[in-house]
């Protein structure tokens, strides 16, 4: 196989109508500032989650800094470690700690049962991750955050499209982001949002956004540029209008990886629950090395060695990345599931870019690079 195929090629939609909408962009000259691509492009994600507010940014991260801000986190705030590692950067970018949780490894998820143990009196917020899109234990971490007085955000970077128990996520919590980034399903280029049914809020992260300003000369809060421009915006309009399409391409994919790696000794490929809705946008191995004969690391260096660039994502866990990795040296103690579960895990090319004839073709190598030498 000679072209690189790799995690996270870029899904576009169609081509002419985002040509046609930048040269309307140009011919309009309003490029940023609440132009109107974005405020269609929020209205769009609004009534797809079904939330009052979708505040369109300029990058997730950017955007879990302005929500964190916007909610008042401070101190300590609990955390997968099991995440992207900007999920903890844009809380410690904001001067706070964060503070590591073990994973549930039948979820990937933060594991509910041990948020608990990590309270101080210095912690003042939860943030889940939905990670793959999977939905997290919502009700417990909303139980344990009511019961403790803490506020729930959720990193939704993964989750656009995706329900938990039946409810888009994008509803839970006080609030929750997305990421449009170039390598999600849907993209915006660069771009993220908030989503959230607190009004306040909403106003507040809408004026941070924009440098505090709530008129003209007038600045009332301590604000950033956080703005989405309208050509990203063009890009998630028509990224939206082929949702449906790249849904069903994502899940052809997956069901072909499925298929292909049924059987394969130690390999499994990890399950999207079919009562939810679900974006089919990660497909996520895990190789067990009780039973596989080939650890992840040789199988990740196989298909490297054919230009196939799979990943191991999120491994080795934040806490084993700086700054956190001196920070809190003995962080680990407490993730056990996290050291275990991220030393299994590969994901695996999928998206527009990647048809079920190339899905099969690593499959091979895949049931090939696992076998005994
Ligand atoms: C879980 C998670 N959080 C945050 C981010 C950061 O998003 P962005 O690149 O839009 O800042 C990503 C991916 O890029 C992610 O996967």
């Amino acid at each position: 196989m000679k072209a690189l195929l790799h995690v996270g090629r870029p899904n576009i939609g169609n081509r002419e109508r985002f040509l046609q909408r930048v040269n309307e962009i140009l011919d309009r000259r309003w490029l940023s500032n609440n132009g109107p691509v974005v405020q269609e492009f929020e209205k769009r994600v609004a009534e797809t989650l079904g939330v009052k507010h979708a505040l369109a940014m300029c990058n997730a991260t950017a955007a879990i800094e302005i929500a964190c801000r916007a909610l008042g986190l401070k101190g300590e705030v609990i955390l997968p470690s099991y995440t992207f590692v900007a999920t903890a950067h844009a809380l410690h970018w904001q001067e706070i700690t964060p503070v590591f949780c073990d994973m549930d490894p039948a979820t990937h998820n933060i594991d509910p049962t041990k948020i608990e143990r990590l309270i101080t009196p210095k912690t003042t917020g939860i943030v889940g991750v939905h990670v793959w899109g999977r939905g997290c234990d919502t009700e417990a971490i909303q139980e344990i955050a009511a019961r403790r007085n803490l506020k729930v955000m959720y990193d939704a970077s993964h989750g656009f499209g995706c329900s938990k128990a039946g409810r888009m996520i994008g509803t839970f919590g006080e609030c929750e982001v997305f990421s449009f980034h170039a390598t999600k399903f849907i993209n915006c280029l660069e771009g993220g949002v908030v989503a959230t049914n607190n009004d306040e809020l909403a106003y507040q992260m809408r004026m941070m956004t924009n440098f505090g300003f709530t008129d003209f000369d007038k600045v009332e809060y301590l604000g950033i540029n956080g703005k989405m421009n309208e050509i990203s915006a063009a890009m998630g309009m028509t990224n939206l209008e082929a949702i449906d399409e790249i849904i069903t391409v994502n899940r052809q994919n997956y069901e072909a990886y499925k298929a292909g790696l049924a059987n394969v000794p130690g390999v499994s490929v990890i399950d999207y629950d079919p009562a939810e809705r679900n974006n089919y946008q990660y497909v996520v191995i895990e190789v067990d090395p009780e039973v596989c004969p080939r650890n992840r690391d040789e199988i990740v260096e196989a298909l490297h060695a054919q230009n196939i660039i799979a990943r191991k994502y999120f491994w080795p866990g934040c806490h084993r990345m700086e700054p956190y990795r001196s920070l809190q040296p003995n962080a680990g103690l407490l993730l056990p599931e996290t050291e275990r579960v991220s030393a299994k895990v590969i994901v695996l090319p999928t998206g527009q870019a990647v048809d079920v004839e190339t899905v099969q073709r690593v499959c091979h190598l895949i049931r090939t690079h696992s076998k005994n030498r």
